[in-house]
């Protein structure tokens, strides 16, 4: 299917590859043809189960003064009928065809399914959706941080962010070594100083740490405790900082607080149920700072963002 750039649309794409990664994340590749240019930040809804259009259409069986018999699967089988949002891990091009790169733990009904595809399978993808990071032109200096499966978007914003001439440092926590969504070398610091332990960061030139929260690998401790340290080190002059960030809601909202605080920007991937991606249902809600006389507004996960300036967001 042939679109035009930078409209959004709906594409079968054959898998390439779905590969373990760790415990219980997998690596999916996806070339797409036709697939709009993204942004790091940008999500895709995955149809988690075999998609229609390689079914064929099913017509129901609704004999007349009876009630309709529902045999089609997406509405009898047990795969999930909506879509799951992921976010884009990266995206190369070669010609027309994107190949996206998926990060994913399996979870729940929708992720347990995609483990189960190979290569040669058929997936729906709808796509891309969300405003993404973006990146400030005037700070030269760069900080991701992310937890669990939010550090899939900020590899592909890392890519962005070396491009650019950016100075950047990621921090990459998981609950333990075997949850971590990215391979390491088998050098890993256990102090919080940046290293070359991530292989496929250190090929952009921009150096990791990685913490757990038992200590398994790296620094023994919360990642945005790793991000506090560095900060207060004062290597990172406020007015020169972006910080980025995806990962749980709590280690976000210290990141965020703590950015406030020390007056560094700092944008905020933040990940809400989503039932359709594009604005229609409203099940995405994020409270943000208005004018208004509450002080706040509701905003669209899915479209006003994911990202967010952290300064913006109304926790509670
Ligand atoms: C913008 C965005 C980007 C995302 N990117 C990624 C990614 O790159 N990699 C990845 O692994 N996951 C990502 N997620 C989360 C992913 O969408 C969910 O894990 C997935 O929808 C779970 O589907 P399921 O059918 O397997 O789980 P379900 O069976 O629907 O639920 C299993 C469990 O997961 C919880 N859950 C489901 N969806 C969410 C959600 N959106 N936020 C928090 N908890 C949830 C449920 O409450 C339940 O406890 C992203 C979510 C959003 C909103
Ligand atoms: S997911 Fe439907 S409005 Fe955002």
């Amino acid at each position: 299917m042939t679109r035009q750039a930078s409209s959004r649309g709906v594409y079968l794409a054959e898998v390439a590859a779905n590969e373990r990664l760790c415990s219980d994340h997998f690596v999916l590749r996806l070339p797409v043809e036709g697939f709009p240019p993204s942004q790091p930040g940008q999500f895709v809804q995955l149809q988690c189960r075999r998609p229609v259009e390689r079914e064929g259409v099913r017509v129901a069986d609704w004999p007349e003064g009876r009630p309709p018999q529902l045999t089609q699967p997406e509405l009898t089988g047990i795969e999930p009928l909506l879509r799951r949002p992921f976010s884009l891990a990266g995206h190369s091009q070669s010609g027309q065809t994107a190949e996206l790169e998926i990060i994913y733990r399996a979870v729940g009904t929708g992720t347990r399914w995609l483990a189960t595809v190979s290569a040669g399978d058929y997936l729906s993808v709808l796509g891309p959706l969300g405003n993404g990071f973006g990146v400030s032109d005037h700070k030269p200096l760069a900080v991701l941080v992310g937890g669990g499966v939010g550090i899939p978007p900020l590899l592909y914003q890392a890519e962005r962010l070396s491009a650019a001439g950016k100075q950047t440092v990621a921090l990459l926590g998981a609950g333990r070594a075997d949850l971590l969504p990215v391979r390491t070398t088998g050098d890993v610091p256990a102090e919080p100083e940046p290293t070359g332990c991530v292989p496929r960061l250190a090929e952009i030139g921009v150096g990791s740490v990685i913490a757990t929260d038992d200590g398994s690998v790296g620094f023994a401790g919360f990642v945005g405790e790793t991000f506090e340290r560095l900060l207060d080190a004062g290597e990172w002059p406020a007015d020169q900082l972006v910080v980025y960030s995806c990962g749980p809601e709590a280690m976000m909202r210290a990141v965020g607080d703590l950015c406030v605080d020390r007056g560094v920007e700092c944008r905020l991937a933040m990940e809400r149920h989503m039932a359709c991606g594009m604005g229609t249902c409203q099940s995405c809600i994020v409270k943000i700072r208005d004018d208004n006389p509450a002080g706040w507004s509701y905003k669209l996960c899915c479209t006003d963002g994911p990202v967010f300036d952290a300064a913006d967001i109304v926790w509670k």
